[in-house]
């Protein structure tokens, strides 16, 4: 099966000229203030008694993107009771989404401004989430399953990638045919707000497309009432799980939950690894995006008989990151998302630090919501109870005759999204590949940013439901029942 598909090029950021350019398109918008708030069917007025909040800048206390009105309870009924899906063919959809990735790519400078400023994404991370947004629109306008839509969809993600799988979900339901209510992550509603926008311009119809910001009480009334057909979720394991039984208490039986979750993802490293290729995929599987993508490398198993040469040129790599306001071209690694993300990962390394297990920190800067990138020593995968959703990588000591049971730890996590292997045996590529229970494995590589369409992405077990995303089955399971594929 070969999947129709044109991926965007992106932008080739060594090019002197290609980031003059990207700063004059970034550079209108770099005071601007952005306005969001629930974008309904029906043209009822505001709740005029609404009131905005502001939404916070992470890495600037004092530089705030814009504010959001978040919807009430009467805007989400009148969400539900408007919505139909889309009506229109299917050659039809795919020409909106088509026409809706060209409008995304025409505004890239407001869109890095607005991932910079309101998501704390560096330029790298910010032209990697534009690239995955039109990649969905695009790949999945090229891949629309026959039959009928469910019906009226839910989509529901997380302020990690605000346009990227924001714009994945609600493309696929949209490409189908569903009625699509959108609920954007709380931190992240104006570049949801945006992507409706020029959705909506683009020609998808008001009453197939609505977005309503607010928090997990939208969500929750979102995924219980009985009008809806199916959910799309993204994000924590333990939100998805409320939503499940939220929708076994209220939806048909039935009723799809495609959910996305976390990860504990692992990566070994043998002795046979080349050392500058490991650091460099440890680095960028630990570190990019300040360690706050689900595919990111927690707990990293170094052969014994390398671990402290690797170690000391890990460190080393460490040192020269630059931590700093994501707007600043030079910087590596930006701020976490919020005051609740920071103290939580602060919590976890002040244990570690007074158990003595703290192998290495950088200074960050004073203002913002820094986290230094930071190594802990770890028996094994094992010790690490959940998910720790920012720049902080266990590492742990195998013996080669071990490798077996490092695998068996591995899988014994019950999640399964990404892992990563470094070795130059062929046969070890094989026995462990073949061993290890993970949505997506990475060879001699770093383990993030899937590429819609090469890489379908996601997980096993505690991970995910399937069917990966940007995959040739996602789709079908947006469709009426007796036209659904379950594998992933
Ligand atoms: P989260 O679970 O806290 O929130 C995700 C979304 O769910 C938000 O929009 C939130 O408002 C909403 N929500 C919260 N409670 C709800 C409820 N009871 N009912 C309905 N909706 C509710 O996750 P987050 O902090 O926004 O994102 C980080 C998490 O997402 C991490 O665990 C990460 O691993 C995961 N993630 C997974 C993938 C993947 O593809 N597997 C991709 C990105 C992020
Ligand atoms: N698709 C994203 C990645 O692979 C989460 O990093």
């Amino acid at each position: 099966f070969q999947p129709e598909r044109d991926n965007s090029k992106g932008f080739d950021l060594a090019h002197i000229p290609t980031l003059e350019m990207i700063e004059r398109a970034r550079m209108p918008h770099a005071d601007a203030q952005w306005q969001a708030g629930p974008l309904l069917a029906d043209a009822a007025p505001q709740d005029t008694k609404a009131t905005a909040e502001p939404v916070a800048n992470p890495a600037r206390p004092a530089g705030g993107p814009g504010t959001v009105i978040p919807a009430s309870a009467a805007d989400v009924e009148r969400a539900l009771s408007s919505a139909r899906p889309w009506q229109a063919d299917a050659a039809e959809r795919a020409r909106v989404l088509r026409v809706a990735a060209d409008l995304y790519e025409k505004h890239f400078g407001e869109i890095f401004a607005l991932v910079a400023r309101e998501a704390g994404k560096s330029l790298p991370d910010a032209v990697g989430e534009l690239r995955e947004a039109v990649d969905f629109l695009r790949y999945y306008a090229a891949n629309i399953p026959d039959g009928p839509p469910a019906g009226v969809f839910t989509c529901i993600s997380p302020w990690n990638f605000p346009l990227a799988i924001f714009t994945g979900q609600v493309s696929a339901a949209l490409a189908t045919g569903n009625a699509v209510l959108a609920k954007p992550a709380p931190q992240t509603p104006l570049i949801a707000f945006r992507a409706v926008q020029l959705l909506h311009e683009a020609g998808v119809p008001r009453t197939a497309l609505q977005l309503l910001p607010g928090g997990p009480q939208v969500g929750a009334t979102l995924t219980s009432d009985p009008r809806v057909d199916g959910v799309a979720f993204t994000g924590s394991t333990a939100t998805a799980l409320k939503i499940r039984a939220a929708m076994a208490g209220n939806l048909t039986p039935g009723a799809p939950l495609i959910a996305e979750t976390g990860g504990l993802n692992a990566m070994i490293v043998d002795s046979t690894a080349l050392p500058e290729q490991a650091v460099q995929a440890i680095v960028e599987s630990a570190f990019q995006s300040a360690g706050q993508r689900c595919s990111a490398l927690r707990c990293l198993y170094v052969q014994e008989d390398i671990a402290d040469d690797l170690l000391t040129m890990l460190k080393g790599a460490m040192d020269a990151l630059q931590m700093g306001d994501p707007w600043h071209l030079s910087t590596d690694v930006g701020p976490v998302i919020d005051e609740n993300a920071r103290s939580g990962i602060l919590e976890h390394v002040a244990k570690a630090r007074a158990e003595g297990r703290v192998l290495k920190e950088v200074s960050v800067p004073p203002d913002g919501l820094f986290v230094s990138p930071t190594l802990i020593s770890v028996g094994g995968i094992r010790e690490l109870e959940t998910e720790v959703f920012g720049p902080v990588l266990h590492v742990a000591r195998f013996r080669a005759a071990d490798l077996d049971k490092v695998i068996e730890d591995i899988n014994a996590t019950g999640y399964g999204l990404t892992f990563g292997l470094q070795t130059r045996i062929d046969d070890r590529v094989q026995h462990v590949t073949e061993a290890i229970h993970a949505g997506n494995i990475y060879v001699n590589r770093n383990q993030i940013g899937a590429i819609v369409g090469s890489q379908p992405f996601g997980g096993e077990g505690l991970s995910g439901t399937g069917p990966k995303a940007g995959g040739p089955n996602y789709m079908t399971r947006f469709l009426a029942p007796d036209r659904r594929e379950t594998d992933a």
